[in-house]
């Protein structure tokens, strides 16, 4: 099984950053505050996939998916600087207009599910190990 080993100390409060996992882009959130008590803040009864935020995280401010729209496999915008990010602060996916929270977690599709949580630990305070 390839795992991949991220080093998370570089990554500020609020930034976000792709890696590679077999094959895939995985998304890094350092979720401020703020990004948190969104996702904290949602009636279950509203989700599409309904999953708690603490279902999705090891650690809160830690949010890390598989960046892969669960519609038709395009990569959702919202990691760069100046990309729309949804209506949830999270990923918009421009192949079809699915948006998902600051979770990861579809709010709007035609996507039916949640971006997935790979499989992770966390090594050190300050690195994690994806796979
Ligand atoms: Fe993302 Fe269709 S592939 S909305």
């Amino acid at each position: 099984v390839s795992s991949v080993e991220v080093d998370l100390a570089p990554i500020e409060p609020g930034q976000r950053v792709t890696v590679k996992w077999r094959g895939k882009p995985v998304f890094i959130d350092h979720r401020p505050p703020e990004r948190i008590a969104e996702a904290r803040a949602v009636d279950l009864n509203e989700l599409i996939d309904p999953q708690t935020d603490g279902d999705r995280v090891v650690r809160e401010e830690w949010l890390i998916v598989v960046g892969i729209c669960t519609h038709l496999g395009c990569v959702p915008l919202g990691q760069r600087h100046g990309d729309p990010v949804g209506n949830w602060d999270g990923w918009f996916c421009p192949c079809h207009g699915s948006h998902y929270d600051t979770a990861g977690r579809v709010r709007r599709g035609p996507a039916p599910l949640n971006l997935e949580v790979p499989p992770y630990e966390f090594v050190t305070d300050t690195a994690v190990r994806i796979g």
